[in-house]
């Protein structure tokens, strides 16, 4: 299936390239070309890139970086 009409893309080719080990959409329009013309292209990548990630046997394809987020925010109080 075509992923990408404007440069011709499969879902096979984004496939590869991540086995390859692409891990971004910016990654992907560097090597394939995607999102690179009209972008429509972009969710369906992304897609691919999530369900390729989840399926991988490397768990740390599957891992996202947390967000970074306090542990506790201080309120400030006006005496
Ligand atoms: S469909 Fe991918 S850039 Fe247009």
């Amino acid at each position: 299936m075509y992923v990408c009409v404007c440069n011709a893309v499969t879902e096979s080719q984004i496939h590869k390239a991540i086995d390859d080990g692409i891990r971004t959409l910016r990654e992907l329009r560097q090597t394939l070309g995607v999102t690179a013309e009209c972008g429509r292209c972009a969710r369906c990548a992304r897609d691919c890139l999530r369900s390729r990630a989840e399926r991988a046997p490397d768990a740390s394809l599957a891992q996202r970086p947390a967000r970074a987020t306090p542990a506790y925010s201080p309120v400030l109080e006006a005496t």
